[in-house]
């Protein structure tokens, strides 16, 4: 049990406060639209006890608009130069756990940011799970038009060298966020005894 405790698992299963390793970086968690960053952000964040923000919530906190209508009104290339503001923003402060939009990491700039100030995490998901979690909700304009599966398959296709930089990966487990977070503390606690030496 001792060895669970150290490696945060129990946290994830019954959230408390110390992680057993030191966190002086932002924890980014990168991947596709539906592989549940931001629900396993969340998670993460209080078993960390962690402040954890959303990309996409603070883009349309600044905005006054959703997302959808973002893209709507001022286009892509709009959104996401917001979206590099805002993460460039999120990044400057303490650490937190920060879940970024799935095409966050087009931006060359975000990709560095990400890559000096934080600890980023690739949530990696196979395209039918990417597709029935995205899905769900008509609240992503990529997804508007044409077939969802084949824009998830081109995208994920596309991105996958970019989210494949991430300091850790760690595969999304279908249908239960807890395993995942319990996963993601594992491997932040092996990544911090490889830093640190301890
Ligand atoms: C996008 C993903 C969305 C949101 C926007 C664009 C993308 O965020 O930023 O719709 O390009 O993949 P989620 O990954 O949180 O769905």
């Amino acid at each position: 049990m001792a060895s669970l405790e150290k490696t945060g698992v129990m946290a994830a299963l019954n959230p408390k406060q110390d992680p057993g390793f030191p966190i002086d970086r932002p924890i980014v968690l990168v991947g596709m639209m539906g592989a549940g960053k931001t629900t396993v952000g969340r998670r993460l964040a209080k078993a960390l006890g962690l402040a954890f923000r959303d990309a996409d919530a603070e883009i349309e906190k600044a905005a006054g608009m959703s997302v959808s209508e973002l893209f709507e009104k001022h286009g892509e290339a709009s959104f996401r130069q917001g979206e590099a503001k805002v993460i460039a923003r999120l990044l400057a402060g303490a650490p937190i756990v920060l879940a970024t939009g799935g095409g966050a990491l087009t931006n060359a700039a975000t990709r560095a940011l990400i890559r000096d100030k934080g600890v980023s995490i690739w949530l990696r998901a196979d395209v039918d799970t990417l597709v029935r979690r995205a899905t769900r909700r008509p609240t992503r304009p990529l997804l508007k038009n044409g077939d969802p599966r084949e824009t998830i398959a081109r995208l994920l296709s596309e991105r996958t060298p970019f989210y494949a930089e991430a300091t850790l990966t760690i595969d999304s487990q279908p249908g239960a966020h807890n395993r995942t977070v319990a996963a993601i503390l594992g491997a932040l606690a092996a990544h911090s005894t490889s830093r640190t030496g301890a």
